[in-house]
């Protein structure tokens, strides 16, 4: 199915709060600092993104989100991104050329932290007719087990597992991670599919919202690492 691209006319913040940086939003809050597209500019494939200030909890993503033209709401795919703290919206129908949308983001929304949004967030946009072509599906990003066993198994082995965890190995890091409840909080260590649910992944990012220390405790991995781990955790985190 191809998605119309949206041609955003107008994306105003029509809540009470005033600008959409959010500026004037209270220390504390959760706050959007950029929207993609931006006003007037073309989606090309129906993807609208946001970025905030802090890493979104996946779990309270759902219910949270939603787009209504008119009365009717529109069925809608989410997807978060804590390490570019972003949140992606995407429509699962086709919007209809010159009707216009809102995107309607309410308090229920949390960042890792517990942060919520001030007051409820509320884009406006235009769909346009031009459409798009869905991005080209990679190819599954495989374990990037090398990254564990340098990381993470100098303490996570089977000899001193810290916190039950052992990152030493494919069918260790499978048996104590994956699927298998946290023992700080009530999160599972690799939700497969679902980094943004995934207690390992937060307890990398650096950005609160975890017991004890981030991992590992020297200080976060590089980016293009983290961005591997995360991805074969979307990915279904198979071989
Ligand atoms: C220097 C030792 C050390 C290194 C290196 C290290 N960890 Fe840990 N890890 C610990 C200790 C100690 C704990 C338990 C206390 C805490 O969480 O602060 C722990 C706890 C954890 C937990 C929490 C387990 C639970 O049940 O909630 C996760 C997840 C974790 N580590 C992941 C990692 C990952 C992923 C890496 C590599 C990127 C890593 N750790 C590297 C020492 C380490």
């Amino acid at each position: 199915m191809k998605l119309s691209g949206l041609l955003f006319s107008s994306v105003v913040l029509l809540s009470s709060c005033g600008s959409i940086d959010g500026s004037q939003q209270g220390p504390g809050a959760l706050r959007v600092l950029q929207t993609d597209p931006q006003d007037g500019a073309l989606a090309y494939d129906g993807v609208v993104t946001i970025t905030f200030d802090k890493p979104l909890a996946g779990e309270t993503v759902a219910g949270a989100i939603r787009l209504v033209s008119a009365n009717r709401a529109v069925s809608l795919a989410t997807r978060v991104d804590q390490q570019y703290r972003q949140l992606q919206i995407r429509p699962q129908t086709a919007l209809i050329a010159g009707l216009s949308y809102r995107l309607l983001i309410s308090t229920s929304l949390r960042s890792i932290d517990g942060r919520r949004p001030a007051d409820p967030l509320v884009f406006s946009f235009t769909a346009h007719a031009e459409s798009a072509g869905l991005p080209a599906t990679p190819t599954p990003p495989t374990l990037p087990l090398d990254l564990f066993v340098d990381h993470c198994a100098p303490c996570h082995n089977p000899r001193r597992p810290a916190g039950g965890l052992d990152l030493s190995t494919e069918s260790a890091l499978r048996q104590t991670a994956l699927n298998v409840r946290s023992r700080q909080l009530p999160l599972t260590l690799i939700e497969p599919r679902r980094h943004d649910r995934s207690y390992l992944v937060r307890k990398m990012l650096f950005s609160g919202g975890i017991r004890g220390e981030p991992m590992p405790p020297a200080g976060p991995l590089a980016a293009a690492q983290l961005r591997a781990i995360i991805d074969w955790i979307d990915s279904g985190a198979s071989e």
